[in-house]
């Protein structure tokens, strides 16, 4: 199998923030409260009419300009994300419109906060075995049209976001590659965190939306625990099977679900904080977002540099988690 890299980064995020202190506008609670608890100081918020697949497309365009690709190179787009424009049809789709990219094909993958690792080993996969050389893998979701904004334990979390990646062949180590992914799901724990209705099990009905079942609930302190075990785990388990140690690695890009669960892996794992990228403060959870959001983040501050050895880590609903390591190449 090639070796396969990460030739660019490009991001989706809407202008509108919505900070703390407007939250305590609406529903019981404080800046310092959200801060204590999760590291969140604001959140980006699409206004209406923008939907999924403009952040997609925008974060896609993005990376195809920086990897100096055109539409007409293109071959394969990967969106994942829960919140679609609407059920049918898939974002890639839409964002295959959207950017002119006449030869590529794509599906959507939904898989919550973990989908963005899981779309990029299907994506590498691609790549590895010679059947497309552009590939573009996107993670994204407007979870502000799922969230209750009555729910002050759920609502104060979320925004909206995303980011996209060009992954291309590569020749070396050197050039960058991703070296090994692993993941894992537990679906006995799929109440924890869910969208009720919307879907066959509930169709929507004037029921469903007067009892709020579109919208995200959560079972907040049990996805907690099962992040502050599950994630540094798997992340363990990846580094063991390839004769590593959190020492080993250079830059840790986590998910950004809580501060405090990102704190709570660091330590597990033995890395340095000054290693870990954050920026939930600034985004949010944006669920499907949230990495190449991070990736972004590290590129801008030029904390993640040719040759670093890069650990990436998810978790979400399903439950589900994920972890991968890459040599970063540019
Ligand atoms: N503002 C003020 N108080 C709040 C609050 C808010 N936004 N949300 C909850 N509280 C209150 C609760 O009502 C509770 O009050 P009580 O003690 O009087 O009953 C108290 O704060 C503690 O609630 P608890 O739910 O135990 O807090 P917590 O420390 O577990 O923090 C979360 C809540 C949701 C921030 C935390 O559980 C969490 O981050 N869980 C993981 C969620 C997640 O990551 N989801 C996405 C996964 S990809």
């Amino acid at each position: 199998m090639a070796l396969v890299k990460i030739s660019s980064v490009g991001i989706g995020v809407p202008p509108r923030i919505l900070t703390n202190h407007d939250m305590e506008k609406m529903v019981d609670t404080s800046d310092q409260w959200i801060q204590e608890r999760t590291g969140i100081k604001q959140r980006h918020i699409v206004d209406p009419g923008t939907t999924c697949s403009d952040l997609a497309t925008e974060a896609a365009r993005q990376a195809m300009e920086k990897a100096g690709l055109t539409p007409d190179d293109i071959e394969l787009i990967i969106v994942a994300t829960n919140t679609p424009d609407s059920p049918l049809p898939a974002v890639a789709c839409l964002v295959q419109h959207k950017l002119g990219c006449k030869h590529a094909w794509g599906f959507d993958l939904a898989i919550a906060c973990s989908g963005f690792l899981y779309a990029m080993q299907v994506g590498v996969q691609f790549v590895a075995s010679g059947a497309h050389k552009n590939v573009i893998v996107i993670g994204v979701d407007v979870m502000s049209s799922v969230i209750d904004y009555t729910d002050r334990q759920t609502c104060i979390i979320f925004g909206d976001g995303g980011g996209a990646c060009v992954i291309q062949p590569s020749t070396s180590e050197a050039d960058g590659c991703f070296i090994d992914f692993l993941h894992e799901v537990d679906g006995s724990g799929g109440e924890f965190l869910c969208i009720p209705a919307g879907g066959s099990a509930h169709p929507p009905s004037k029921e469903t939306v007067e009892q709020g079942l579109h919208f995200l609930k959560q079972d907040g302190p049990v996805v907690f625990k099962f992040a502050t075990k599950r994630m540094p785990e798997i992340c363990v388990r990846l580094l063991d099977r390839n004769n590593l140690t959190g020492a080993d690695i250079d830059v840790f890009i986590p998910h950004q679900a809580n501060l405090r669960i990102i704190k709570s892996a660091v330590e597990r794992l033995g890395i340095p904080m000054e290693k870990v990228i954050v920026n939930i403060d600034q985004y949010g959870n944006t669920t499907a977002g949230t990495l190449p959001l991070a990736m972004d983040t590290a590129l801008k501050e030029g904390r993640l540099k040719k040759g670093d050895l890069v650990l990436f880590a998810a978790m979400g609903a399903g439950l589900s988690a994920g972890a991968a390591l890459m040599r970063w190449g540019y």
